[in-house]
């Protein structure tokens, strides 16, 4: 085994071009453009290797995901389907969508049994710790369905913030997006993850939910994905939920 460090790892070029990032002539031109980073370090020069285990490669300034035993997932979890990886008493849960994989995967933080909608699957430790921080602050989409009409001024009132029981709280953003008959729907976005915490305030200020979907967390998007299915999240995705964290 050799005793220089410089020969051991793999080459920059290669290790970019295994994670698909561009092919290695790409890759090389890449770096000659100076548009990638080695922990911290642009790296310019061709012989560079390094361990992709450890390494922190970012290209034009987004962490690239270059561990293939790395899995980022993102579940529709459907409506009647428990955010748990085991249910003693039988109920349908996410553990049933992943039976099969031989990672060991978490999900990120919870939805509501009634709740559908985007839910992240990982098994990077360290990306979901942070993503379900409450100090890092990611920010989460979801529409509600409540009653209609919907007052001018609830947007304003949820953007200053309520009170719970369990305290203060508050969005990020409020729209209304459609209005039909007696029912409404509302785009909220909030950036923390308290239990109910969307039906709680949107009851409080007198819209009890009547259906709720999560259709974003970061820069990630449910999009037309259909309820029970599992996708790979993309690198752009995957390198956005590492810039969403400070990663
Ligand atoms: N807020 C809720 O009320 N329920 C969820 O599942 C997620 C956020």
């Amino acid at each position: 085994m050799s005793s220089n460090p410089s020969a051991e790892g793999i080459r920059l070029q290669k290790v970019l071009s295994q994670a698909g990032v561009a092919s290695r002539r790409a890759a090389e031109d890449l770096i000659d453009q100076g548009r990638v980073s080695v922990d911290g370090e642009v790296v310019r020069e061709q012989g560079r290797r390094v361990d992709p285990l450890t390494a922190v490669i970012h290209v034009d300034g987004v962490r690239v995901n270059v561990r293939d035993d790395r899995v980022y997932l993102a579940l529709n979890k459907p409506r009647g389907v428990h955010s748990t990886m085991e249910d003693d008493q039988g109920r349908p849960c996410v553990g049933d969508y992943l039976r099969g994989r031989t990672e060991r995967l978490f999900h990120v933080g919870r939805l509501d049994a009634d709740t559908e909608g985007l839910l992240l699957l990982t098994n990077d430790g360290e990306l979901a710790h942070r993503l379900m921080h409450p100090s890092y602050e990611v920010r989460k989409t979801y529409l509600a369905e409540v009653p209609a009409p919907v007052g001018r001024d609830v947007g304003r009132t949820l953007r200053q913030g309520i009170m719970l029981e369990d305290g203060p709280v508050k969005v990020d953003s409020f729209k209304l997006v459609d209005n039909y008959g007696h029912r409404a729907l509302v785009e909220v976005v909030i950036h923390e993850g308290r239990k109910h915490i969307v039906r709680r305030m949107l009851a409080e200020v007198g819209y009890p939910v009547q259906s709720l979907v999560r259709t974003r967390i970061a820069d990630v998007a449910l999009g037309n994905q259909r309820p029970g299915s599992i996708r790979a999240l993309n690198r752009a995705e995957v390198g956005s939920l590492y810039g969403a964290v400070g990663l």
